[in-house]
């Protein structure tokens, strides 16, 4: 079944999906575990992968395919969406997963590679179509992209060519605006921008592509969706958990590295562009780009007025004492790592000027949520604001996750003759009204990837500019460590600082 554009109407496609082999560099790492696999294993299950499929775990331990395929069976059944796994589909699709082992920078690994992707390729048809998927640390990324140049695995991008390579690239994209133009760099010398898709999994979600529906399919919204009737937007990313077992990563990335510029910039972007002509990938990245390129960039007091970090202490979440995230494994005792970011930013174009987007994002908050709020401006106080204490301006929720869904908050009359005014919330709740969970990201990505559609992808121009625009202020912090940490108890909302920034301007953060 071919799968549809993510903003078309379902029976309106057109594309098909060409017999593949997807290769996982990183196989036997957390995420193909968690989250690659399961999400080939349910479009095997719904019919959404070509049947002329195989997929090649490449990694460094030793194993046999019958040891790589149970241990990716046990990873199916544990993170699935759908439990408990479909045995007969199962039993089909291990038949077209292998096991490849060799180090990452290992010449006679590729040249082995090579030939077993070609009995691979003529056994289940695939016709020398390959996706490398890099789920490795980023500093592997050139040093694969080089290997698989050289021993011819790797292609010219050819629109007509009878066989093409692409290779996905997980996050993060470079570590600053100055490492991220380098991979640029050095990965163009191998690929065409046509064949690299870079992985920003938000983009996958559901919500976050009804955004787009919701504000171009709905005269009610966009007619709204400006300076004049919105006040400010508020994007929340907030996570409840600590960093776990993955201290040593987070010592390298911190919340903005691993959150903000990249998941949250595309939420901001969505919100804020304009109507593209249309939509095919570059029309729409088109959009997003210039909203990422009308950012008012941070200059002078900015940098600590409106750039607020944070980093988590002990505490209770859920009523358990939780630790400080200095004393987490493998985090330094005096780490300046933050945790918790929140950022005032502008665009500077006609739709938006004036309006604050206030951006937070963080660890160890008292729940897991991401959202968008849209808040309107109050209408003028000659009849009700003036008489009524209990009216709130209106205000507009996007739920990413959980509880997908929107909910608008109106000011309502109170029955009885005393006539106070209450604010209700009309809500509206993707599971309960579709009564489908919805796929994961990654299926959806996958499914794209092998598609060649890359709208839900992010195209270099926007990595660079969310670079342009957090470089700095990564800079400016490393050059300036901070004296408060740890600035909240695990379990809180966050500093004070932030509730400060947010006070400064008459507003405070949403009570989520
Ligand atoms: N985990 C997540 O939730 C998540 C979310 C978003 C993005 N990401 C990104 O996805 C990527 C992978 O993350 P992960 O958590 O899956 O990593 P991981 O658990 O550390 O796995 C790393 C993988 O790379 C392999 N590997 C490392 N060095 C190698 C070498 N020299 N030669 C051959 N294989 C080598 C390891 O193989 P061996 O086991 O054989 O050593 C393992 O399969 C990272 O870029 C991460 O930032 C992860």
């Amino acid at each position: 079944m071919p799968h549809d554009h993510p903003l078309e109407e379902p029976g309106q496609s057109t594309r098909s999906l060409d017999p593949c082999i997807v290769i996982i560099f990183g196989a036997t790492g957390d995420l193909t575990a968690r989250k690659l696999m399961p999400a080939l294993y349910n479009l095997k299950r719904e019919g959404q992968i070509p049947s002329n499929f195989a997929c090649v775990g490449f990694a460094r331990r030793e194993k046999t395919n019958d040891v790589f395929r149970e241990e990716m069976k046990q990873a199916i059944s544990e993170h699935s969406r759908v439990k408990p796994i479909d045995e007969p589909v199962w039993d089909t699709f291990k038949n077209q997963i292998y096991y490849h082992m060799s180090e990452f920078d290992d010449d006679a690994g590729y040249e082995s590679l090579s030939k077993s992707l070609a009995e691979i390729g003529s056994s289940h048809g695939t016709r020398g179509n390959h996706i490398f998927y890099l789920s490795t640390q980023p500093s592997y990324f050139t040093k694969i992209v080089e290997k698989l140049r050289k021993h011819n695995l790797i292609y010219d991008h050819d629109e007509s060519g009878e066989k093409w390579s692409k290779v996905i690239i997980e996050k993060p994209f470079g570590h600053d605006y100055d490492s991220a133009v380098q991979l640029q760099k050095e990965l163009t010398q191998y690929l065409s921008e046509k064949q690299i898709y870079r992985i920003d999994h938000y983009l996958g979600k559901e919500t976050v592509q009804n955004l787009l529906v919701f504000r171009f399919a709905n005269s009610l919204f966009e007619s709204l969706w400006n300076h004049r009737y919105i006040d400010h937007v508020q994007i929340t990313v907030a996570e409840d958990i600590g960093i776990g077992t993955r201290g040593k990563f987070y010592e390298e990335q911190g919340l903005v590295r691993d959150i903000m510029q990249n998941h949250m910039m595309q939420l901001l972007s969505l919100v804020a562009m304009e109507p593209p002509v249309n939509l095919t990938a570059d029309a729409i990245r088109d959009e997003k780009v210039k909203v990422l390129e009308a950012l008012r960039p941070f200059t002078g007091d900015d940098f600590e007025k409106n750039a607020i970090r944070g980093q988590y202490g002990a505490g209770f979440v859920d009523g358990d004492p939780v630790k400080g995230y200095r004393e987490e494994d493998n985090v330094d005792p005096n780490s300046t790592v933050e945790t918790y970011a929140a950022v005032k930013l502008f665009i500077d174009n006609w739709r938006w000027d004036g309006v604050p987007f206030y951006l937070r994002g963080a660890k160890r908050l008292p729940k897991r949520t991401t959202e968008i709020a849209i808040t309107f401006k109050e209408p003028p106080g000659v009849l009700f604001q003036k008489t009524s204490k209990n009216n709130e301006p209106n205000v507009l929720a996007i739920r990413i996750q959980p509880n997908e869904g929107i909910a608008l908050k109106i000011n309502s009359k109170v029955p009885g003759p005393s006539s106070p005014i209450q604010p209700v919330t009309m809500d509206f709740r993707y599971g309960a009204f579709f009564g489908l969970a919805p796929p994961d990201a990654y299926e959806r990505l996958l499914c794209d990837c092998i598609a060649g559609d890359s709208t839900l992808f992010a195209r270099q121009d926007e990595v660079f500019h969310s670079w342009k625009l957090f470089s700095p202020i990564l800079e400016y912090w490393s050059k300036t460590p901070p004296k408060d940490f740890p600035s909240y108890e695990a379990g809180t909302w966050g500093p004070k600082s932030s509730d400060e920034m947010l006070k400064g301007d008459e507003r405070s953060w949403r009570l989520i």
